[in-house]
Parts: structure tokens; C-alpha cells; sequence
């Protein structure tokens, strides 16, 4: 195909805009697929992307589509994923393409996302094509919308803007022809020294880690020895091909194609998203802009239920091999035994690693709370020498910690007018410091930077709550910075849960320890006599309650008994306590969900 023939571009929306089926529309009505397949929403195939209705792993797609002008053009559709937490893969899927249908609901009209979509369509200085959808819809207002469109950038004043309904296919043909006539063809020069992007990666038992790359200068052609240049890493393109949407073959591909390449390479840590590929003999001089990374942001630890550890173990490898932002180390804890420590983008991403263990491979697993990592600064140590802390139960002792910094984020949250109050409120809660705002159709975006710990568990679903459900959040790393946060550690019947530790801001630490007390009064699995369960920060127990024992205290009620008597039940109680005191608490999920659910 020839280069000017290639156009790539994606599909960007608000949740349930209808991106996966105006996706379904054009791959049906480019004879990509057919209708029983079309059926299956196919950019959406893991079952838990089915179940959250999100798409999580970007894909791509290589249509082509006969024009009214005679050409026939490639049409590479590279899916997004939609949610924050994936908004790196949104911005690498987004790199890898020159334009972005702008799909906005008729019934709904410009949403959050659409705003933080549009943004990133413009910082990758896309060219982007306004379509609204749903208008077969009884409750559409597509004039309101269509203003709406046209206040979000001057751009689209005069631009005529397409109206679908991608449900019953109206309007798609319209879609097909807009998008060779305003979309522009990749630019790319074959002669160049080869210069691919890496946006995506997907592993293959048998075949290793399958990159898939958008070609920008160069040919990879089969069996050239290409070079990763992160890490200098090489290895022989033995296979290519493209996505038909199934994985086809090719001995070549072009400047501005977009196809995959097995690389052999077994690690998966080796081949990132967002690195450039060159060829090893004569390699480009500059690698593609903007890479990072991937960072995980957010650690738990996941403890196997019934014993199955080695399947656990099993199950987790697997899923790093296909999903390079998640991370595992091995840990063991006195209270569950062996199990990981997880590394997560977010709280989203460690909800759909668990789905997926519980749903493809039946594996139940105990998640303790959630945290960010800690940077402490230990007493005589060089100020380079910085412990880093993912993990509660290494949070050195209270005295031998000079100072200690926390992850910082630049939040930017866009929410209807009318929630603002509501969204400045949380924000300040959750100790965001305002930096500016700006208004956006009928929206306003706001900045905070923010400690990642107040926005890592639940802060988006209090913005949904505090918003209606339409507030979005985008975030980025900003660097670390000073914070006066200490270690909670909670003793149970007189013996410390390790994996119940956690570390919070010296400021909440009064509050949040009562409430914990109160919470774990319910959900610690009661036994036959009582437990008293303590909050213990630098030495000192700051909340404690007692969790009431199964049956009544014979000791306590047996009114008629002799002092005696009582005394010795008595006797015999604490004796069976200090028997009990260094084991036996059952930590069940609930537990665990006592912190999480702090407030
Ligand atoms: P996410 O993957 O969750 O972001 O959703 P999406 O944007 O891919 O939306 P999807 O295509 O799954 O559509 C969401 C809902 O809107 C589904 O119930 C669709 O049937 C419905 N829908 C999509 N297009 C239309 C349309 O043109 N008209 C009407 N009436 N409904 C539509």
C-alpha cells in the first residue's frame, strides 16, 4: 500500500459514547468482519474487560476501505483504552496515530472524558474529526451538542460535524469518507534508518513477547536483527504482520504501517511500551520523543485463600507476561505465610488483575490495603542512601527515620459546573493544593497537585459520588515531596498483624485509628473469649476497643458464682489468651477492607 493510501487513526469518547461499536460499524462495513463475528464486540475480547465494560489492553486493526474516490485506502483503527488509570496507554495508542474520531453521545453530550481525551488528542497534535452518535436516540439534542462541540475549540467552528448513529449504521459512510479527506497520510521516509514505536506488547507462550509497532522512518523487513534502544536489547524480526483483525503474515512493513513483530524475547520487561525499535546494523541516531517508564504506583499484597499458592504463583506470572505495568515481588507474612507484593498503575488495575485471577483461573486471593511507596531517609545515613518502602512492614522503626517524602501527583479533574463546590471540597479533604481552573464548554478543569496516597484507593469513586458520575481525573508523577506520615501497626488479642500495618499523615492518624478499631470491632472473626485490638504508632497506643467474645463471659455474668469461682474462670481465660496471642486471628477479605474503607 502505498504511504499516501495509509491512514491511522483512533476512536475517542467518554464511557458508553459508543466507541466499541462504531468500531464493530467500520470493520463490518469495510468487510473486515462479518456480521457473526461483529456480533462479539471484537476490540473488546477479554472477559473482563466484557464484565467492567472498559477496554484495557489497546489493539489495532488494519481495514481497507474502498473510497468514493476509487482509491483503496489502509484504515489502521489502534483502540484505546478509556479509563485514567491506563491514560499511558492511551497516550502511546494516541502517538501512533495522525488523527481521532471525536465521538460524543447526542443524549449525553460532552462529558469529562471527552475533554481529558480531546486534550490528549491535541498534546499529540492529532488532527480530530467531531462525530456525534446516537442521534436515532428519542432523548438526542443534537443542536445542543453540536454547540457544545463547537465551544470546545475554535477548530471546529466551521468544521461540518458528522452525525451517526453507529447502533443502526446511519451516517457511518460519511465517517469512512472524513476520515482519508481530513485525517492526513503518515509521513515517514523509507530510506531513513528504521525508527518504530512500541504501543503495545502482548505475550505468546510459544513466540515470546509480540510488539506492536507503528513504523515511522525505515522498513523492517523479515529477518533483519532489530534493536530495542532502552536497553540496546536485540534480537531477529522472524515474524511480522498485520492485524486483518487477526494476525497475518507480512515480509515487510512501510513507513506510517502500523502490524506486530515476534520478538523471541521471553522477558517481558525487556520490550516497553513507548521505546523505539531501530536496526541493529544502522541504527537511528534519535529515538521517538517522550519515552518513560511505566511506573507502578500503587503496591498490595495478594495471599492465596485455600492453600493454593503454587497456582497463585502460576496465575501471576502469567498475567505479567501480557501486562508489563504490573509488577510482583515474593513476600511472606507471620499472619497469611507466603504470597506477593503487587505493583498496580492504580486501584482499577488492581481490581482487574484480581477479577482476572478469580475469573480465569478460579484463584480467590486475600489483597491487603493498598500503598504508594515511601522514600525514608534513615538517621546517619548519606542523603543519597534512600530506602525505598513499598511495603508497610519495612517502614523502618519511628527513631531511625530523619525524614521520609511521598509520591506527588498533578491531578486534573474536569466536572460539570454545578459539581465544582462539591469537587473543590473533596480535593482540599484529600490535601490537594490548588494550582489553576479553566473553563471548557459547559466544564470546568481543575489542577491540584496532590499526595498520590489520598487519591490511590477510593478518591474516584467519591469524585464520581461528589459529581454525579461525571467527573473525570487524569493524573501525572510529579516527583516526591516531604511528608510527616507515620506507621499504624495493629495488634490483635496482644499480637502484632503484620499485614494489617499501614502508613498514613500524622494529622488523620487520630481520627483513622478510632474509626479502624470500630471497624475491625465488626469484621475480625470473633473467638470464645475477648480480644482487645490496639493501634500502636511510635510505641504508643493511640485507639483500642474490645472485640466481644462468641459466648458470654462466664467470668463476667455467672452473678451467683462465689469470688472464686469467677477468679479462677478468670484465670483459666486469660491463660487460653496468652495461649492464643501470637496466632489464630482469621484476616479475612473483610478485615482488610476495614482500612481501605477509611474515610
Ligand atoms: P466503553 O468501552 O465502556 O468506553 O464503551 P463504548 O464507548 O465502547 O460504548 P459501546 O459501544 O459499548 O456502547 C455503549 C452503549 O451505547 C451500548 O449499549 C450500545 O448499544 C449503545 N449505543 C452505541 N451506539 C449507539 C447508537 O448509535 N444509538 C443508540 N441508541 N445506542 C447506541
Amino acid at each position: 500500500m502505498k504511504q499516501e493510501q495509509i491512514r491511522n487513526f483512533s476512536i475517542i469518547a467518554h464511557i458508553d459514547h459508543g466507541k466499541s461499536t462504531l468500531a464493530d460499524r467500520i470493520m463490518e462495513l469495510t468487510g473486515t468482519t462479518n456480521d457473526r463475528e461483529a456480533k462479539n464486540q471484537l476490540l473488546d475480547d477479554l472477559a473482563v474487560e466484557q464484565s467492567h465494560g472498559i477496554t484495557v489492553k489497546s489493539k489495532t486493526v488494519q481495514n481497507l476501505y474502498k473510497a468514493d474516490n476509487g482509491n483503496t485506502y489502509q484504515y489502521n483503527l489502534i483502540d484505546t483504552p478509556g479509563h485514567v488509570d491506563f491514560s499511558y496507554e492511551v497516550s502511546k495508542s494516541l502517538a501512533a496515530s495522525e488523527g481521532a474520531l471525536l465521538l460524543v453521545d447526542a443524549t449525553q453530550g460532552i462529558q469529562a472524558q471527552t475533554v481529558a481525551n480531546y486534550r490528549l488528542a491535541k498534546q499529540n497534535h492529532l488532527t480530530i474529526i467531531p462525530v456525534i452518535n446516537k442521534i436515532d436516540s428519542t432523548i438526542a439534542d443534537v443542536p445542543k451538542v453540536e454547540q457544545q462541540i463547537r465551544n470546545l475549540d475554535k477548530e471546529f467552528t466551521d468544521m461540518t460535524i458528522l452525525k451517526i448513529s453507529a447502533k443502526n449504521g446511519l451516517g457511518i459512510h460519511d465517517v469512512l469518507e472524513a476520515i482519508y479527506q481530513r485525517i492526513p497520510a503518515p509521513c515517514g521516509e523509507k530510506q531513513q534508518p528504521l525508527k518504530a514505536l512500541i504501543f503495545d506488547s502482548l505475550f505468546d507462550p510459544f513466540k515470546g513477547i509480540i510488539a506492536y509497532v507503528r513504523i515511522y522512518d525505515g522498513i523492517i523487513t523479515k529477518h533483519t536483527t532489530l534493536m530495542l534502544m532502552a536497553n540496546e536489547q536485540h534480537f531477529s524480526a522472524n515474524e511480522l504482520g498485520v492485524f486483518t483483525p487477526s494476525m497475518v503474515p507480512v515480509n515487510e512493513l512501510y513507513p506510517g504501517e502500523v502490524g506486530f513483530i515476534m520478538t523471541g524475547l521471553k522477558e517481558p520487561h525487556l520490550v516497553r511500551i513507548g521505546d523505539t525499535l531501530t536496526n541493529y546494523s544502522v541504527p537511528t541516531n534519535q529515538p521517538i520523543q517522550g519515552y518513560e517508564p511505566v511506573q507502578s504506583m500503587v503496591f498490595a499484597g495478594f495471599y492465596p485463600k485455600n492453600n493454593d499458592y503454587n497456582k497463585l504463583k502460576l496465575a501471576i506470572e502469567k498475567l505479567a507476561l501480557n501486562d508489563s505495568s504490573f509488577q510482583f515481588n515474593l513476600e511472606t507474612s507471620t499472619a497469611l505465610g507466603p504470597g506477593f507484593r503487587c505493583g498496580f498503575l492504580g486501584i482499577l488495575h488492581l481490581q482487574i488483575i484480581r477479577e482476572r485471577l478469580e475469573k480465569e483461573y478460579g484463584l480467590e486471593v486475600l489483597t491487603t490495603s493498598p500503598n504508594v511507596t515511601y522514600q525514608v531517609h534513615v538517621k546517619g545515613q548519606q542523603q543519597q542512601d534512600v530506602l525505598v518502602v513499598n511495603n508497610p512492614v519495612n517502614f523502618p522503626y519511628f527513631s531511625l527515620i530523619e525524614d521520609v517524602e511521598e509520591p506527588y501527583v498533578q491531578a486534573e479533574i474536569t466536572t460539570p459546573n454545578d459539581s465544582l463546590g462539591a469537587i473543590m471540597k473533596l480535593a482540599e479533604k484529600h490535601k490537594g493544593i490548588f494550582q489553576t481552573m479553566k473553563n471548557e464548554a459547559d466544564l470546568v478543569t481543575l489542577i491540584y497537585n496532590m499526595p498520590l496516597s489520598e487519591i490511590a484507593y477510593d478518591f474516584f469513586s467519591h469524585l464520581k459520588s461528589a459529581s454525579h458520575g461525571y467527573a473525570t481525573m487524569n493524573t501525572v508523577f510529579i516527583g516526591y515531596q516531604l511528608a510527616d506520615v507515620v506507621k499504624v501497626e495493629i495488634h490483635i488479642n496482644y499480637a502484632k498483624v503484620d499485614a494489617l500495618s499501614f502508613v498514613l499523615h500524622r494529622e488523620d492518624a487520630q481520627i483513622m485509628t478510632q474509626a479502624l478499631v470500630h471497624k475491625l470491632k465488626v469484621t475480625v472473626p470473633k473467638k470464645l473469649y475477648p480480644m482487645p485490638v490496639q493501634a500502636i504508632i511510635e510505641g504508643k497506643v493511640i485507639a483500642r476497643i474490645d472485640i466481644p467474645p462468641l459466648r458470654k463471659n462466664a467470668a463476667v455474668n455467672g452473678e451467683q458464682r462465689s469470688i472464686s469461682k469467677k477468679q479462677a474462670l478468670l484465670r483459666r481465660q486469660s491463660a487460653n489468651k496468652r495461649l492464643e496471642a501470637h496466632s489464630d486471628v482469621t484476616l479475612t477479605q473483610e478485615v482488610f477492607n476495614s482500612i481501605l474503607e477509611l474515610d
